[in-house]
């Protein structure tokens, strides 16, 4: 099988998942999906990576969206397998346990844009055009991007996105606060990977239950998301790397974090 996605550890506790089709602008096929998933696999059980960033191979694009030469002749029920299978992948990659972050050059449109859409980060560059232009082609969204823009960006800038098929440059996307971040091209990597470097300075316990706290809090009542705040409180409270947190800070030394 072709390496249509590959994975590299491209430092300590940093992997870097990039999506390899640079000749289709990394547009997303089935066999892509299956390479993904399996990326994902091995990025979960390898104790190494504690940070994943993803990106598109050729600088031209994150990835264009799906592939629409496989959207020609399909019939139904393959078509639906194929958007069941995106939106697996995007759920899995929203829920994944260590933090994700987009680093983006170029186009970032449609299934592409969801995917960035899953991570916990975007960093783009000043290339970057995002959009979700799938009404130019008679079609909507089906791998969440109405639903994530719309609680990442409010109504108003997801209607603009959707209904006027408008590709979002990276300067806007950072003015907005969809990105965290804007760089040239050429600095893109290591702008995502700055941002990396400081997540592994977090508790990766903290990260995972920040990230669900986030997760929760955008469907979840306020009284309710606030009580789980307290239950995941106490519950890193309790966890050795709590408390070896606290007892570096007391002792004026860097904490030596074990994900327990
Ligand atoms: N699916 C399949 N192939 C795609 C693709 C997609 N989503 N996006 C780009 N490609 C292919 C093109 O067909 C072309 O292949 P070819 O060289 O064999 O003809 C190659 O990638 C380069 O794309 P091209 O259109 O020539 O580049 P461009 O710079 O002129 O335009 C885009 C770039 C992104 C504006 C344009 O490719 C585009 O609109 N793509 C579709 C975006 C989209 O609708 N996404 C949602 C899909 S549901």
């Amino acid at each position: 099988m072709s390496s249509l996605v590959l994975l590299d550890e491209i430092s300590p506790g940093i992997g870097l998942l990039t999506l390899n089709r640079p000749d289709k602008l990394n547009a997303l096929s089935r066999d892509m999906l299956v390479q993904l998933q399996a990326r994902l696999d091995e990025v979960e059980t390898n104790s190494e990576i504690k940070v994943l960033i993803l990106t598109g191979a050729g600088g031209k694009a994150f990835a264009a969206g799906a592939d629409i030469a496989g959207y020609k002749g399909r019939r139904e029920r393959e078509f639906m397998d194929f958007q069941f299978a995106g939106r697996r992948f995007n759920d899995r990659l929203e829920a994944f346990p260590k933090p994700t972050i987009a680093a983006i050059n170029g186009y970032a449109l449609g299934g592409g844009f969801e995917i960035a859409l899953c991570c916990d980060l975007l960093v783009v560059s000043t290339s970057a055009r995002l959009g979700l232009p799938e009404g130019l082609l008679g079609l909507s969204p089906g791998g969440g991007g109405t639903q994530r823009l719309l609680r990442s960006v409010g109504r108003h800038c997801a209607a603009d996105l959707l209904l006027t098929a408008w590709r979002m440059k990276g300067e806007r996307a950072y003015e907005v606060g969809l990105a965290s971040a804007l760089c040239d091209p050429d600095d893109l990597l290591s702008v995502a990977k700055g941002k990396a470097e400081a997540m592994l300075k977090v508790a990766p316990l903290a990260l995972t239950e920040m990230k669900r706290l986030i997760r929760l809090g955008e469907d979840a009542s306020l009284p309710a998301a606030l009580s789980f705040e307290q239950e995941v409180l106490f519950r890193l409270y309790c966890s050795d790397d709590g408390q070896e947190g606290i007892d570096a800070f007391l002792e004026k030394r860097q904490p030596q974090f074990k994900g327990k």
